[in-house]
Order: C-alpha cells, then sequence, then structure tokens
C-alpha cells in the first residue's frame, strides 16, 4: 500500500485505481476518507468490509460539481439550495431524497442519500479527474477514532488498502456536519459547520430527526471510540490520586498530576479545538494508559460537535 502526496501522477493513479474497482484513501478537509466509485457495488461493498462496518450504516457520497449532485440527488428543494450556495465546497453534508440509480449498499436501503462537496485539493482534483461520484466513509475500522492524518490510516487499514494519498493534517479535524433537508430542515450530526451559521442561513433546525423522517442509522452511541476508557468530567475535580497513570484533554489549561496531558486550544478557540481533537486523542491512546479524563466543552458553536464525540467515545466503556 504505497503513501503518495497528492501530485497529478499520484492522482491520476488514484483515479486508475477507482476505475478499476478499487479502495483508495483521500485526504479531506475534514478527516481522510476511503473512497470507491459509487456505482461499484463490488468496491462499495470492500469499503465495508475493509471498516468492518455494519451495511445498515449508509454512506457519504462525494462530488466534485453540482453536476455530481444531480447524478446521485432526485431534488434539490430550495432550502438545500441556499445550504449549497453558502457552505460548499466545504464540510457540510446533505441528505436528499436519492436517485434510483444509486445502488442500496450505499444508502443502506434509504430513499435518501448523503452528498458532500469537499474542498480539499487533492479529494477535489480526483472528483474532477475520474468524473463521478465517490462513496466515502472516514477511513477508520468501524467505531475507531477518525484519522485526522494519512499516518493514521496506514496504522489502521495500512495493508489493506490500495492507495493512500497524504494531503497533510486535515484542516477542520472533526466530520462533516450532517442536515436533513426533508420533510424538514433536521441537525442528524453536529460537526465542522457550526450549526448556528447553518441556522443564520436558513432559520432553526429540528435537533431530533422525526419518526418516519430522516434517520442517520449511523449515529450509534458508541463510535469514535479509542481503546483506553475514556469519561468526560472537570480534570480540575479529579483528585490528585486519582490523576496518575491517566491522562487529561483539556480545553484550555494544562492539569498537574496527570501522566500526559494534551491541551486542545490555549487561545480557548472551539474551531482550533476541534481541529486537534482526534488527533491528541490518537496521540493519548497510543500511551496506554489507564484512563482519559475528557473536559467537557460549552454546547455551542464547534462545541457541540466535540461534545457529541466525547460522549460516543465515554459510551465505548
Ligand atoms: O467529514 C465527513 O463527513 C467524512 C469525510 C470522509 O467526508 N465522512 C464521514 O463518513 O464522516 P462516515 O461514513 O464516517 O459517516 C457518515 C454518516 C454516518 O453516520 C451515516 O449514518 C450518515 O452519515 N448517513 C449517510 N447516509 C445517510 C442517509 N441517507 N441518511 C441519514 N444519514 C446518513
Ligand atoms: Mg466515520
Amino acid at each position: 500500500m504505497p503513501i503518495l502526496p497528492g501530485t497529478p501522477e499520484s492522482v491520476a493513479r488514484a483515479v486508475a485505481l477507482l476505475r478499476s474497482g478499487g479502495a483508495v484513501v483521500l485526504p479531506t478537509e475534514t478527516v481522510y476518507g476511503l473512497a470507491a466509485l459509487v456505482w461499484d457495488t463490488a468496491a462499495v461493498a470492500r469499503i465495508f468490509e475493509l471498516k468492518a462496518r455494519p451495511t445498515f450504516d449508509p454512506l457519504i457520497v462525494h462530488v466534485a460539481d453540482l453536476a455530481g449532485l444531480e447524478r446521485v440527488a432526485a431534488h434539490v428543494p430550495k432550502v438545500a439550495e441556499t445550504l449549497i450556495a453558502r457552505f460548499w465546497p466545504g464540510p457540510l453534508t446533505l441528505v436528499l431524497r436519492k436517485r434510483r440509480s444509486v445502488p442500496g449498499l450505499v444508502t443502506a436501503g434509504l430513499d435518501t442519500v448523503a452528498v458532500r462537496m469537499p474542498s480539499h485539493p487533492t479529494a477535489r482534483a480526483v472528483l474532477r479527474g475520474i468524473g463521478e461520484p465517490l462513496a466515502a466513509p472516514s477511513a477508520n475500522p468501524f467505531g475507531a477514532l477518525s484519522p485526522t492524518r494519512a499516518a493514521h490510516v496506514a496504522q489502521a487499514l495500512g495493508t489493506k488498502v490500495d492507495l493512500i494519498l497524504d494531503g497533510g493534517p486535515a484542516q477542520y479535524g472533526i466530520e462533516s456536519t450532517i442536515v436533513a433537508v426533508e420533510p424538514e430542515p433536521a441537525l442528524l450530526r453536529p460537526g465542522a459547520v457550526a450549526v448556528e451559521e447553518i441556522e443564520a442561513a436558513i432559520g432553526p433546525l429540528a435537533r431530533q430527526p422525526r419518526p418516519g423522517g430522516a434517520m442517520a442509522p449511523g449515529r450509534l452511541p458508541v463510535h469514535y471510540a479509542p481503546r483506553t476508557p475514556l469519561r468526560v468530567i472537570d480534570p480540575a475535580r479529579v483528585p490528585l490520586a486519582e490523576r496518575a497513570g491517566a491522562a487529561a484533554l483539556s480545553f484550555r489549561e494544562p492539569f498537574e498530576g496527570y501522566a500526559a496531558t494534551r491541551v486542545l486550544s490555549r487561545r480557548g478557540e472551539l474551531r482550533e479545538a476541534a481541529a486537534a481533537l482526534f488527533e491528541a486523542l490518537h496521540a493519548l491512546d497510543a500511551l496506554g494508559l489507564a484512563r482519559i479524563d475528557a473536559q467537557p466543552f460549552p454546547d455551542r458553536g464547534l462545541g457541540l460537535a466535540i461534545m457529541d464525540r466525547l460522549r460516543r467515545a465515554a459510551a465505548a466503556h
């Protein structure tokens, strides 16, 4: 499995591999993705297999442009057009009614498809080169931490994929925000675009998908988990005696007595903290300590996405 920088030659190689049914790791601005041609059900099946991902968990389809969107979406309502004009290319995924031609394996049998137009230049170059939509979940084993660097992917899936394109550390470092458009705009997963920004563009988002409305079957409570047990707790309240042998993950400041500490943003910026989150969790997890104490984040802006990931990581143990 070669790891190559995103040069025109390696992009051409990725395109050729994808055309012949390969599974290729692409850098995106959120996290690294494991891509296959959306129409190639054998290649898509291999993605599920490589990730050990249950097939009831649908994939996100990545497109280069609006023509790509029209290949997979049956209908683009006005509110989706507004969001597209404001946030694409970028880390917002829209759930729309799908075209019949989109394989049921990609959408887990749903009549909707999740679509986004990534902004990372290497992802865009591959999408333009192949001229077809690509199905790409995050390039991690199912339930494990998402990869924000090529090295994370090489470690977890390295020998199994056909090619890893290295696009450097991911700019946002946390997955895209997922919004269902119909029957009413609803937040399915908090992510790299703050909910407040979306609401400023289209008005209030429903927070819980309504029964019978759009669902995110992948929103299992256990997800994004390090192997080290993690709890969400303010380290300031943890007695010194309990800190030895454990790691702290904090927002702004380090805490005494922990065997290791990662501070996500000394300046106290939620965007910077979100970008550093998975990288810090990967690093702390590699130390093999007894526990990670993760400080709670404010439930606003990108803090919402950070808390979502931390709660799921905590639910794993
Ligand atoms: O930032 C991202 O979104 C990254 C990069 C690679 O683009 N991708 C990503 O994919 O996070 P993945 O597979 O790890 O998460 C996709 C989520 C899953 O929770 C899945 O359930 C949800 O999207 N999803 C996909 N299709 C859906 C649909 N039709 N309706 C509701 N949720 C859907
Ligand atoms: Mg994922």
